[in-house]
């Protein structure tokens, strides 16, 4: 019993919090090589204050991240020291096609793919791919305002189609796009929208993901013809919304609130818009974009499995006046009083992943991956060198038993569990580095100061007995 044989234990990152190198090798723009530090972060990542280029006096932490780009080949050999048998990372499409719509692909670009996934294979790691973590070429943007435009998937396409006939030998996991609920939060980040005055921004909003709705079943169509073997999952910001009282109308404001995020991967798993969808999309004075044959490529074309980041749940009230209380990845949250929170103040409730996890198996009956969960902490050299985040161990500790017990005494299927920055990255809600969730440390602070030292935390060699007793040492 417990966690199955061939369990996927491994860490996760996105390429634009990572790579850093955003002018090598002919890599054009994109929208997350426009997010500012600071206080301007949240404005731009949600499309109310544009921007267009490259600001001087402006600092823009991805444009190094944690210099992936160059130190891919030590940071691998690291996770496999720690026995990852999977790597989550993501592509940069920019990498790729620098303006996301040449003829050619750019072979650099290729190539270093090429090469991550290689030396992950080296080790026995099998990589897990995100296509698309909130990155879109601002060349397409600027030129059809971001997701919005329907020509965004031809270009999406044949990104995906030089990727699944490159790689068919190297990779077999793939995620369509990371967080697609995220369209209603961060807009500008996951799904390069800015709005203009006045603007219905929820027909924006629903615009753009419908679209990549449609990409999203092009892919998995694709996927399965190029290479049976292939998978595909849809990726969810899931957290599960309780209701503050047992007023009925705080429940009702729940349920409401869960199908906010629900209704994107109830397209991509059962195939088609849920009434109440519709109805919601109605009461914004907006419609899905349909053209012809989009809904028989819906209905035909579902994911695999289900994937999904969890790092809190949340609450709901009926009560306006209560408005967003807590952070929670972006989400707003009523605080919740029974449970302990970071210090971004986001909170901690293993026995909620149990129950995001139990909700999502019984709505879906498909496998699921847990492909982000973690804590973002500070953490602290001591005088000897070490790191000891205790912390860390204690929260990956509560939440890898809360899985163990769904997997256990649930009978959920999961296929594997990547733990959230699994290298110290840069925060995509906030752009900090001091939000660290990682068994590797990296120096380098808020404002780009360091040498990009890798360090080993005291949670490196917890997360490697884990994985060396596939789940069943915790201590
Ligand atoms: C998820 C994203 O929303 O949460 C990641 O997929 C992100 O890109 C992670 O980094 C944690 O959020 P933050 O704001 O702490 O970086």
């Amino acid at each position: 019993m417990g966690f199955k044989e061939g369990f996927l234990w491994g860490g996760a990152t996105a390429a634009n919090q990572v790579e850093g190198g955003v002018f090598e090798d002919g890599r054009g723009l994109a929208n997350v090589d426009l997010m500012p530090y600071g206080k301007e972060r949240y404005l731009v990542g949600t499309g109310k204050k544009i921007s267009n280029c490259i600001e001087k006096d402006v600092y823009y932490p991805s444009h190094q991240a944690v210099d992936f780009y160059y130190h891919y080949k030590e940071d691998i050999a690291l996770m496999a020291e720690m026995g990852f048998k999977t790597f989550r990372l993501s592509i940069a499409w920019t990498r790729i096609f620098p303006n996301g719509d040449e003829e050619k692909p750019n072979e650099a670009g290729l190539k270093f793919y090429e090469n991550i996934f290689k030396e992950c294979k080296k080790y026995g790691i099998e990589p897990l791919v995100t296509i698309n973590h909130f990155d879109c070429p601002m060349y397409l943007i600027n030129k059809f305002g971001g997701w919005r435009s329907r020509k965004m998937i031809d270009c999406y396409m044949k990104l995906v189609q030089v990727l699944f006939r490159r790689y068919k030998e190297l990779v077999r996991y793939w995620l369509t796009f990371n967080e697609i609920n995220m369209i209603l939060h961060f807009p500008f980040v996951a799904a390069g929208l800015r709005f203009e005055e006045g603007e219905n921004q929820y027909q924006a909003m629903i615009t753009a993901a419908h679209h990549e709705l449609v990409a999203s079943a092009l892919v998995t169509k694709m996927a399965h013809q190029i290479n049976p073997e292939n998978q595909i999952g849809c990726m969810l910001a899931a957290g599960s919304y309780y209701p503050e009282t047992c007023r009925p109308e705080d429940y009702w404001k729940a349920l409401c609130d869960n199908r906010e995020s629900y209704m994107f991967i109830d397209v991509q798993s059962r195939g088609y818009y849920p009434a109440y969808a519709l109805k919601w999309i109605e009461s914004k004075n907006a419609s899905v974009p349909f053209v012809e044959g989009d809904k028989e490529i819906l209905r035909k074309n579902t994911v695999d499995f289900i994937s999904f980041s969890y790092y809190s749940s949340r609450v709901s009230s009926a009560s306006p006046e209560k408005g967003k209380q807590t952070e929670s990845n972006i989400f707003a949250s009523v605080f919740n009083p029974y449970l302990e929170s970071s210090e971004w103040g986001w909170q901690i409730d293993p026995l909620g992943f149990r129950i995001t996890i139990n909700e999502l198996y019984d709505r879906y009956q498909k496998p699921l991956f847990v492909v982000e969960n973690g804590i973002g902490a500070k953490d602290i050299i001591e005088e000897d060198g070490t790191i000891q985040d205790d912390y860390r161990i204690d929260y990956l500790r509560k939440h890898i038993q809360a899985m163990k017990e769904a997997i256990e005494d649930d009978g959920v299927d999961i296929l594997g569990y990547t733990t959230w920055g699994c290298i110290d990255l840069i925060s995509n809600g906030t752009g900090e580095m001091e939000k660290r969730y990682g068994f590797i440390y990296v120096d380098r602070d808020n404002l780009g100061n360091g040498t990009f030292k890798r360090i080993k935390k005291k949670s490196f060699y917890w997360y490697k007995k884990v994985i060396e007793t596939n789940g069943e040492d915790l201590s």
